[in-house]
């Protein structure tokens, strides 16, 4: 269901993800990358960091997910996160950052960490909106050449 006043979609579920989930997601992965993560790389992170690796469910369908990792207790990483195309700015990602940080802050974690490419602005205004702030660049940072943001949020 959408709202009708602000178009968000009602009924998202997020949920750990599965290995069952793993196609779903490289295909959101490849849709939403230039240098997308082989399935390998997911499916490691998902073994590894199972409990941080989040999917978001509209009607059964996965439509994204977000993929974080502690480090020493307290800091927060967040190392992926997308929407599939037809499904973005309908609050989506919203929901899986939010889920995301709850658990992190359950677990203990005080700070989040994220890179963002210099040119992503649709990213950066959503971090943003939920008060990470830019810290500093990464020059070269991604396989292309271009830069990153290195963007923090305090957990309160
Ligand atoms: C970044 C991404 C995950 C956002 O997911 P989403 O479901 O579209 O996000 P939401 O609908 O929850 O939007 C949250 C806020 O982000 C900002 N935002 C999202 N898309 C935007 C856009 N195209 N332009 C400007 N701001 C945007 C807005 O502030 C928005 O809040 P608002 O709709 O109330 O204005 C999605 O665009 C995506 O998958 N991008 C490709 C992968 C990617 O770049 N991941 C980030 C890697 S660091």
């Amino acid at each position: 269901m959408v709202c009708n006043i602000c178009d968000r979609i009602i009924d998202v579920r997020v949920r750990r993800a599965s290995v069952r989930d793993l196609d779903t997601v490289y295909n959101i992965e490849v849709l939403s990358f230039r240098n997308p993560y082989p399935k390998a790389l997911l499916e490691f992170y998902l073994n590894l960091y199972g409990d941080l690796f989040l999917v978001a469910e509209v009607y059964g369908q996965v439509v994204g997910y977000i993929i974080g990792v502690i480090k020493w207790g307290v800091l927060g990483h967040i190392l992926s996160i997308a929407v599939h195309p037809n499904f973005r700015r309908r609050g989506i990602g919203s929901a899986l950052l939010r889920e995301e940080e709850y658990i992190m802050k359950c677990r203990g974690v005080k700070v989040i960490r994220l890179e963002v490419r210099v040119s992503n602005k649709p990213a950066i205004a959503m971090y943003r909106k939920f008060g990470y702030t830019i810290a500093f660049i990464k020059p070269h940072y991604y396989e292309d050449g271009e830069d990153a943001y290195v963007m923090f949020k305090i957990l309160s």
